[in-house]
């Protein structure tokens, strides 16, 4: 094996005579084709990524290319000048390792081929890109090489990429019929405006498929395993990759470091940003995405991606838990230099229940937690199946090796953690896994370690037979064109799309404050319930110390015109009342058997409506009779219609019986509101049958821009007092007549809450606070629950603007 003598860089004869002998060595000329010249452009070469990823995976690409029939040449590019860039570079070079295969003389070799086809150059103006493509130009027609493709991997703040990439695309594109990749790294924007427009900037320059956004977490071993064992193993999984066999999935990267030195950075992305919307989000799209019939296609790939991100349920306040390591404020305020008076809600740990609006997934908690400073340093998926099996015989009496009766589940273990390696574990009960690729192993000899409250060989245990870092694997990929393992826009939109929301409500919670390390205990372990999380353990505020937080979430608990009130942000407040009802509901099935509950038309009650539906899976709904309040003289059928809006956002959600279903009958004998059918006494005979004493359990009402609350309108002197309890009404300004329970039926309930939502309410909520209590010019004085509680729910908007 001959040494080829060390060439001075940067001399082009020299180069050219290099090129030539490494052609020759390696049959290149002998070859029936050459596939072309790819020339590799690394700008940030000196960079710490650079150096502690990139040039290595280069590395790897062209050991594992380099025969293959394409030539390469790789420049590192930097903002330094050439004296400068260039030693740093070329250290990291002397420093690059072979696979283990690899023979130390081999080795020596390639390493030597490499660093003289490697040249740094100074990338700074528009000018240095007009002479790099020169350069790249000169070397291919003097060698006659034809040119396959140029990469070129930007490894440098994304405040840098519009500028690069005008340079890129104005002066160093390839010649017709040669691709162009150009490859980003995060992050890609820290909000979903943001995101948009640095694509937008990005778009200007390159096409979408030239285009490749790394998330090196696809690039894991085991990450990147994920969708080939869904294919290989379909047979087994097909029949229980559902909501039906699938009880939860954990998705989880845990660290033990923490922020500092990074604050500046951190502070403006927190762990959701950094971690979670990124590569935990993609885990979960490939874990629950439907398998596209052609995997070899990208597009199909990337497809059925965004296919399940688009299905995700919205998130809202209750689906996250957040905390943030005590020392984090402390090495903030040191780092950046802020006062003692200076405090973060920036999130350093957080808990988000994701949940999947589709057939298969539908009810499947999907939990995504990431932190720093926790007790270990981990990353695992671990997929849990509904326990479903009841063991007669003692275990000890049972043949050993059976675990049939054991909990199943199959793991994903990305790396570190107790196990150490990457791999992947199925409980030996589910089924043996197929690995079509010889890349992956059984791994035989286990120790004695326990996974999950199992020992190691109650699962199947797979490893990769050698382990690659992630950035090796996707080079390679990117050289292969497989776009799958990387973002595309429309994907990275639609993740940014999904968490922002949560990202702005968090913004104003305040995390909670957690030790660091072994000594957090249970402070972070939480529970998921009713279609939220929630900290398992309560937060000791001692740990807040005199450092208590300013914009707390609660909401305010006052008194408005004599009655209760509660006030919040409008989630909030929703959310607050719509666990009220379910309390009340509660309560009364315990105490009668039934709830029976009275809803108002309109607008606003429609969230509420939305809420109900989707986070209180604990409702007793089976036992709950719906009644209206009020409606309109519309068929049921007419998108004014209360009824028809109850039916769309609440009932066909919930399972609530038919027979306890009781719209207003607006339209008997086929006439709407028509006096002579008796709709009014129909109504109100109904009640009286069903709900003793005509009491309902709980009134939702509204108020009105004029004061009205049901539809009983100013200037009305029927439905104020008197023994009628259901009655027409009628408004000039408004389009329909409507039916109405009269107040003193609604006064009979044992709870009213009157809903008022948005600035649009400012004014009247203003106004009554200072107006002479008449019912008749200002209905909603007329509601006074005879023996029951009113209770007001205004959001902060309509309370103060
Ligand atoms: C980069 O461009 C600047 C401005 O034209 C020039 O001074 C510098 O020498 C160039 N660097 C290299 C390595 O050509
Ligand atoms: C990209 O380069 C082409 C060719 O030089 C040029 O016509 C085009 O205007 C450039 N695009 C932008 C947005 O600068
Ligand atoms: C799958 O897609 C690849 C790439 O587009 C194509 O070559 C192959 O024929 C397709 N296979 C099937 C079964 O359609
Ligand atoms: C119904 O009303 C009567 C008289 O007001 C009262 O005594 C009785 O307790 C009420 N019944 C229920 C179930 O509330």
């Amino acid at each position: 094996m001959k040494h080829i003598p060390f060439i001075p860089l940067g001399n082009n004869m020299l180069l050219k005579a290099l090129l030539i002998m490494l052609l020759l060595e390696t049959n290149f000329v002998d070859c029936k084709e050459h596939k072309g010249h790819i020339s590799v452009i690394l700008v940030g070469a000196t960079g710490d990524l650079a150096k502690k990823y990139l040039w290595q995976g280069l590395f790897h690409l062209y050991l594992n290319e380099a025969d293959r029939g394409h030539s390469f040449i790789f420049y590192g590019g930097a903002l330094s000048p050439p004296e400068k860039g260039e030693s740093i570079m070329f250290d990291v070079l002397k420093s690059l390792s072979c696979p283990v295969d690899v023979t130390p003389d081999r080795c020596a070799l390639l390493k030597d081929q490499f660093l003289r086809l490697s040249r740094y150059r100074q990338l700074k103006v528009a000018e240095n890109y007009t002479a790099l493509n020169q350069d790249i130009q000169n070397t291919m027609s003097e060698e006659g090489l034809h040119e396959a493709g140029r990469l070129f991997y930007l490894s440098v703040p994304p405040f840098t990429y519009t500028d690069i990439a005008r340079n890129i695309n104005a002066t160093c594109r390839p010649l017709p019929g040669a691709w162009l990749r150009v490859v980003l790294e995060k992050p890609f924007g820290h909000d979903y405006a943001s995101a948009q427009q640095l694509a937008s900037d990005l778009q200007m320059f390159f096409k979408e498929e030239e285009i490749y956004r790394i998330d090196h977490y696809l690039g894991k071993q085991t990450v990147a395993q994920i969708l080939p064992f869904r294919r290989q193993n379909r047979r087994h999984l097909d029949p229980i990759w559902n909501r039906d066999y699938v009880e939860r999935v954990e998705i989880v990267l845990k660290e033990t470091v923490d922020a500092k030195a990074r604050t500046s950075f951190y502070e403006e992305y927190g762990v959701i940003r950094d971690v979670i919307q990124n590569h935990l989000t993609e885990i979960l799209t490939s874990l629950s995405m439907e398998l596209p019939l052609n995997y070899s296609k990208s597009y199909d790939v990337l497809k059925a991606k965004l296919e399940v991100m688009n299905s995700l349920l919205s998130l809202d306040h209750r689906s996250a838990v957040v905390g943030q390591y005590q020392n984090y404020l402390t090495q903030v305020r040191e780092e950046l230099e802020k006062k003692s008076d200076f405090f973060t809600n920036t999130q350093t740990f957080a808990g988000v229940l994701v949940q999947i609006d589709n057939t298969r997934w539908e009810g499947v908690p999907f939990i995504l937690t990431s932190g720093k400073a926790l007790d270990e340093r981990t990353a695992y998926v671990r997929v849990l199946f509904k326990d479903n099996s009841f063991c007669l015989q003692k275990e000890v009496n049972r043949e050993t090796g059976k675990t049939s009766c054991k909990r199943k589940q199959i793991i994903f273990h990305i790396g570190h953690g107790d196990l150490g390696f990457p791999a992947i574990l199925v409980s030996r009960g589910l089924f043996k896994p197929k690995f079509s690729s010889s890349q992956w192993q059984e791994a035989t000899e286990l120790t004695s370690l326990h996974l999950f409250g199992q020992p190691l060989t109650d699962y199947y245990v797979y490893r990769p037979v050698q382990e690659m870092d992630a950035y090796s694997l996707l080079i390679s990929n990117i050289f292969y064109g497989k776009k799958e393992t990387f973002v595309t826009t429309k994907n990275l939109l639609s993740s940014w799309k999904f968490w922002t929301p949560l990202l702005e409500i968090l913004d104003r919670e305040s995390p909670r404050v957690y030790l660091g390390g072994t000594e957090n205990d249970q402070l972070l372990d939480f529970v998921i319930e009713s279609g939220g999380l929630q900290f398992a353990a309560v937060e000791p505020l001692e740990i807040m110390g005199m450092e208590q937080k300013t914009n707390s979430f609660a909401s305010i608990h006052s008194t408005f015109l004599g009655n209760s009130m509660v006030s919040n942000w409008a989630e909030q407040l929703i959310e607050k009342l719509a666990r009220d009802i379910q309390l009340a509901a509660e309560s009364a099935v315990q105490h009668s058997g039934v709830f029976h509950l009275a809803l108002s038309g309109g607008s606003t009650p429609l969230a509420l409506f939305q809420r109900l539906s989707k986070h209180h899976h604990g409702f007793p709904w089976k036992r709950t009779h719906l009644w209206l309040v009020d409606e309109r003289c519309v068929p049921f059928t007419e998108p004014d219609s209360n009824f028809g809006n109850i039916e769309k956002y609440l009932l066909q959600h919930v399972r609530v019986p038919y027979i306890n279903i009781h719209p207003m009958p607006v339209d008997r004998n086929q006439r709407i509101c028509s006096e002579e059918d008796l709709g009014t006494e129909v109504y109100a005979k109904e009640i009286s049958s069903h709900v003793s004493n005509s009491s309902f359990d709980m009134v939702l009402l509204g108020l009105g821009n004029d004061g009205h609350t049901a539809s009983i309108f100013p200037g009305a002197q029927d439905g104020i007092e008197g023994h009628k309890f259901v009655l027409f009404t009628e408004s000039p300004g408004k389009p329909h007549r409507r039916m109405s329970l009269s107040l003193s039926l609604i006064n009979k309930a044992r709870e009213i809450a009157v809903l008022v939502l948005g600035k649009g309410k400012h004014d009247i909520i203003t106004l009554i606070s200072r107006a002479e209590r008449s019912p008749i010019k200002w209905p909603i004085f007329g509601v006074n629950p005879t023996f029951g509680k009113l209770v007001w729910y205004i959001d902060y908007d309509a309370l103060l603007k």
